[in-house]
């Protein structure tokens, strides 16, 4: 089947998830921070872990796109907004915008090194490094502060996930099978 929409400058709902596939098809294959996963397997690895866990459709579209800043990295970055991107992670039926999520997204690590004995030492050697990038562990006063944001139990689950999605045996859904997700999530965004 040949897929006739326009990727190039996306203005549905349709044309935002075909640029997507693309991406993820084209620029997915490259590795995911030295794990035994491609980009796209991790991503799709961790949105299975969301569907499995019956998140919302939220939920399960910002896991499926948690990392797809990386897939940017040598691709045309010209087409689709990062906004985009974010509502796409977006519950409709709050008032929170993409961005906070992202916000809270960002810390999960470092909250859950300093709250959970034990988590530090199940990281993989690359989230070892990322959390050092990031700042290294939280302090108990950061702790506490991330715990009451808004997206702090989703960013955290997410987190868990993002750990689970680096399986190179895994046999999951492919990207595909969350276009009508992901398109139901922007309609109201476009
Ligand atoms: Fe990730």
């Amino acid at each position: 089947m040949t897929d006739t929409t326009d990727t190039k400058n996306p203005t549905t709902p349709t044309e935002v998830v075909a640029r997507l596939a693309k991406l993820f098809a084209e620029q997915g294959e490259s590795e995911y921070l030295g794990e035994a996963v491609t980009q796209a397997e991790h991503m799709l690895q961790a949105a299975a872990c969301a569907q499995r866990a019956s998140a919302s459709n939220a939920l399960i579209a910002a896991s499926l796109l948690h990392d797809v800043g990386h897939l940017f990295v040598g691709a045309d970055t010209s087409e689709i907004s990062g906004r985009d991107l974010m509502d796409a992670g977006t519950d409709n039926r709050h008032s929170h915008t993409g961005a906070d999520w992202l916000a809270a997204a960002g810390f999960p690590e470092r909250y859950l090194c300093t709250v959970e004995p034990g988590y530090f030492d199940q990281l993989s050697e690359a989230s070892v490094y990322t959390l050092s990038v990031q700042g290294g562990p939280m302090s108990q006063e950061e702790a506490a502060e991330f715990a009451h944001g808004a997206y702090a139990r989703d960013a955290v689950t997410l987190r868990r996930w993002d750990e689970a999605a680096k399986d190179p045996d895994a046999d999951v859904p492919a990207f595909d099978h969350y276009r009508a997700l992901l398109a139901d999530l922007l309609i109201p965004l476009l």
